[in-house]
This record gives structure tokens, C-alpha cells and sequence, in this order.
């Protein structure tokens, strides 16, 4: 897209958002329909251009996703990916159908190492099927984008034929990903500009980079793209997605806004929504923000040492390239205690960025009232806490009642648990060699299952004594793994929570052996 389009002078550049297709396919990061239908929904608002909601034929889950995403979104197109087969192109045509602009995404491998031994096919035949995949998309719908998997490693007479082909055969985007991660900025800048100048009728389609982060330049090779003639960027909210990720959405975002003068280009980003866009995946994935990730980290705009607070104090733009509003991260501010009203508590919401039905209001204000009874100060932050988990835990089937657990020097300690096991109440008591384990070996006693804690981690949420806990726990069950989230200004029952978070997931996925003790019974 060209300046005429935007009113500025500056070339748009497209952000495709594949959060919930490459994202979700790292190990862990699996999102429930509901969930998925929330990030859509923000992704949407903040102004993405297109989203790529899922794999349609991967399985009925991903189709049914793909399907409602493409009902509700309002503004940007809607993708679903396929493979180079009927099959996979017809599913995914059908489930972007609903859509007010769908979009199908097929890909082909076109390395000479993925030809040989993961397609085991000849380049010719190789060619033939970009042809017939294109034409069939073309067929269905009007937007079509084609990728040359493992591009950057595949020959350039070889690509430049099959980017021809494509072309030739209708598709409206060509994306030339690095698949594997192994690319450098000024490699992807010099293969953009070589394609687009030998390929005929290059200036038909929009190019695109997609880049994983295998050696850390997933953003820096996106940039480089953009500068060598691509007007789409593909990447991922957090950078989450295969391996070692994909290039993080925020990043990509901000450098252009913040670096115009290298980056002459621009987006239709809400940029003011990043941080809230990040928390949001981060909960439905529970896949933690590393505390100094640029831009959404907890750090990005924490200034520590006494020199940088001096120079803070005397001009911000001392030490700080963009500012924390643009990026939407409000200072920690404090919001309303037990006292505090309704009508204080939804302009609150609103203004951190949530829409939510008048049900989940009720439910969120009675939460928040709860809180405000046991914590002195209620921050924004616990208040996001509250909501996300809300989101990330509304089809749990099964749900903690009420803990008790007597801890201290003299053992063993002990948690005495309550419950909710698909609608009916179950109580168990059990010793542990500390309270942790205590109240794990309660829940287990409830709820059998043969699945491995791999990780426990505690953060507080905010600072001060009665902060809230915010617990993560990993498990790993036949050989797949699931993450999971709780807070509570009680370290024990934050466990509790973030356990049975992710029971929950493997139960929802039918997966871990899970068996309701009582329902066994
Ligand atoms: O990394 C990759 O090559 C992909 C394609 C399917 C676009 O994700
Ligand atoms: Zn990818």
C-alpha cells in the first residue's frame, strides 16, 4: 500500500498476526476456542490488518475456530493456512467463508533439503503443485497468499519460478519466509530486492517476510525485508510460536514508529494496546513475558540505577527512546479499595482496555470486591490479574472450593481441600513434605492423573507484603506439555489455582489420564 492510500507520505506497511496459527503451535501455548475469540477480537481493535486464525484442517477444533473467528471479526482479514492439497485448501476455503474478507494462506516447501526429504518430490513436480494450489484457492476466494517454505534456503531460480507461478496463477500476497531461523538482514533485504526485481509482474502482489528467531534477528531480518520492497510483516504477539518463536509483533510495531527516520514506513497499530495485547496472550497461553523483553517486558521501562534515575528525573528522554503511554503500560497507579462503586470499577475496566458482557461485569465487580476485603490497595495490576484469570479459567470443569493448610516448623504439613468436580463438591485431606506438596498431593488424591510438574514458579503481581501471588505450573503428560496461571494474595491458593489451571487444560484435551476421583466412584 502507497502513500495515496493513507494520506501520509509514508509506504503502509501491513501487519499480519499469527499469534493464533504459528503461536499456537509451540509446545504449551494451546488456546481454548473462547480464548482464541478474545485475542482475535483484541487483535482486531488494535488495528492488525490480517489475522491468521488458525490450520483448518489440523483438526475440528482449529476448523471451528478458524470458522468463528471469521463470523465476528469485524475489520481484518481473516486466514486460515493449508498445505499444497485439495483437501487442506477446501477446509480452509470453507472455514474463512463467513468471513467479510477471508483470505487462504497455502505454502509449499521449495528448499532443495525439504523437497528431497520431506516432500520427496522433484522441483517440477514441486512447481506444478504451486500452480494447482493457487489456482484453487483463486477459485474460491479472491485474496490469496502463497509461501515458499524454507525460502531462504531454496535456490533463486528455483524461487524466482515458483514466485512467477504464483503470481501467474493468482495468488495476491507472496510470503518468502525463514522458516528455520538461519538468515541474516542483509541476506533477506538483498533476496527481497532480487525477487521482486526478476520476477515479472512482481509489483502484482504484496510480498511479505515471516522470520523465526532460531538465532535472536527474527525482528531485525523482518525489518531488513521491509527495507528490501516487503509490505507485510507475519509475526506474533510476545514472539511467541515454533522453537525459538516468531518475530514479536510489539517490536516490529514500534521500531518503525519509533526509528522513522530508518524506517520510512508505517502501520495502522493502536500502539497504546500492546502491553494489553501481550498480557492477554500471555494468560490464555500462560507463557510468562521474560521480565526484560523489549517493549512488554516488566522491565522495559523500569529505570534502576541511580545514575539513569537522575537523568530521568532531570528529562525523560534521557534514558527513554518512546514513552510508557504509548506502548499502554499506565504507571502503577492506585485504584479504588472496598469503598469503591460500580460505576468506578466499569470506567476502570474500560479504560485498561476490557469489553465484557453486563454477566462478566458482575462477576469481575464481586471478585474485585472480594480483593478490596483482603488487600489494602488495589493496583491496575491486580486488577488485570483478576479479569485475565477469569478468562483463561471460564470452562474449567474442575475448580478449587476452598483450602485450608496448617504449615509451619512442626510436620508434616497438611491441606485440606474442597472441590468442584463437574458440578458436584468432593473434600480430601493430605500430608506433604511442606505445604506446596501438601496441597498438590490433595489435589492429586482428588483428582488422579499421571501427569509431571515440570515447573513451579511465585512472582508477586505488585509490591508490598499483601501483594498478590501469581503462581505458574507446567505439566507434562505423554509427552506434551500445558501451562498455567493463578493469583491470589495467598501464595498456597495461587498454587492451588495454577495447578488445577492446567489439569483443566489436559482435561479439556483429553489427554493426562485425568480421572475425577469422585466421579469414579
Ligand atoms: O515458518 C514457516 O515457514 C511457516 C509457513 C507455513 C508460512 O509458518
Ligand atoms: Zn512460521
Amino acid at each position: 500500500m502507497t502513500a495515496s492510500a493513507t494520506g501520509s507520505d509514508k509506504d503502509r506497511v501491513l501487519i499480519f498476526d499469527t499469534t493464533l496459527r504459528d503461536g499456537e503451535q509451540c509446545p504449551g501455548a494451546t488456546m481454548t476456542l473462547e480464548e482464541k475469540l478474545q485475542v482475535a477480537a483484541l487483535l482486531d481493535q488494535m488495528g492488525v490488518d490480517i489475522i491468521e486464525a488458525g490450520f483448518p484442517i489440523a483438526s475440528n477444533g482449529d476448523f471451528e475456530a478458524v470458522t468463528e473467528i471469521a463470523r465476528v471479526v469485524k475489520s481484518a482479514v481473516v486466514t486460515g493456512l493449508a498445505r499444497a492439497s485439495a483437501k487442506d485448501i477446501d477446509r480452509a476455503g470453507e472455514a474463512v467463508r463467513g468471513a467479510q474478507r477471508p483470505r487462504i494462506h497455502t505454502f509449499l516447501s521449495t528448499s532443495p533439503v525439504h523437497m528431497k526429504y520431506k516432500l520427496q518430490k522433484e522441483p517440477d513436480a514441486v512447481l506444478e503443485m504451486v500452480i494447482a494450489s493457487v489456482t484453487r484457492a483463486r477459485n474460491l476466494v479472491d485474496d490469496v497468499e502463497w509461501s515458499a517454505e524454507d525460502g531462504t534456503r531454496t535456490e533463486h531460480d528455483f524461487l524466482c519460478r515458483c514466485v512467477e507461478a504464483a503470481i501467474k496463477a493468482g495468488a495476491t500476497t507472496i510470503n518468502i519466509p525463514d522458516t528455520v531461523g538461519y538468515t541474516t538482514p542483509e541476506e533477506y533485504r538483498a533476496l527481497f530486492q532480487m525477487v521482486r526485481q526478476r520476477v515479472p509482474d512482481a509489483d502484482k502482489a504484496v510480498f511479505s517476510v515471516h522470520c523465526h528467531d532460531d538465532l535472536g534477528m527474527a525482528v531485525a531480518n523482518s525489518l531488513a525485508g521491509v527495507q528490501g520492497g516487503a509490505r507485510q510483516v507475519e509475526c506474533t504477539i510476545n514472539g511467541i510460536g515454533e522453537r525459538a518463536g516468531n518475530a514479536s509483533l510489539e517490536e516490529i510495531v514500534m521500531a518503525i514508529k519509533t526509528r522513522g527516520d530508518a524506517f520510512p514506513y508505517e502501520t495502522r497499530i493502536d500502539t497504546t494496546q500492546l502491553t494489553r495485547a501481550s498480557k492477554l496472550v500471555s494468560t490464555v497461553t500462560s507463557f510468562p513475558v521474560q521480565f526484560n523483553k523489549a517493549i512488554v517486558g516488566r522491565n522495559a521501562f523500569a529505570h534502576e540505577s541511580g545514575i539513569h534515575q537522575d537523568g530521568m528525573l532531570k528529562h525523560t528522554q534521557t534514558y527513554e527512546i518512546m514513552t510508557p503511554d504509548s506502548v499502554g503500560v499506565s504507571k502503577t497507579s492506585l485504584v479504588m479499595g472496598k469503598h469503591s462503586g460500580r460505576n468506578a470499577f466499569r470506567s476502570k475496566l474500560e479504560e485498561m482496555g476490557y469489553r465484557m458482557s453486563e454477566n462478566a461485569f458482575e462477576d469481575a465487580f464481586n471478585r474485585f470486591k472480594d480483593l478490596a476485603d483482603r488487600k489494602k490497595h488495589v493496583y491496575d495490576e491486580d486488577i488485570e490479574a483478576l479479569v485475565d484469570e477469569r478468562i483463561a479459567h471460564a470452562h474449567d470443569r474442575v475448580r478449587l472450593v476452598s483450602l485450608t493448610v496448617i504449615a509451619g516448623t512442626r510436620g508434616p504439613q497438611r491441606a485440606t481441600m474442597k472441590l468442584d468436580i463437574d458440578g458436584s463438591v468432593h473434600t480430601e485431606e493430605a500430608d506433604g513434605n511442606g505445604p506446596v506438596d501438601a496441597v498438590f498431593n490433595a489435589i492429586k488424591a482428588l483428582v488422579p492423573h499421571e501427569a509431571v510438574l515440570e515447573l513451579y514458579q511465585v512472582h508477586a503481581v505488585t509490591e508490598g507484603t499483601d501483594a498478590q501471588a501469581e503462581v505458574s505450573v507446567r505439566l507434562a503428560s505423554d509427552g506434551r506439555t500445558v501451562m498455567s496461571r493463578g493469583a491470589d494474595p495467598d501464595t498456597l491458593v495461587a498454587s492451588a489455582k495454577a495447578y488445577l489451571g492446567a489439569l483443566n487444560k489436559l482435561k479439556a484435551r483429553g489427554e493426562g489420564g485425568i480421572h475425577a476421583q469422585a466421579a469414579a466412584e
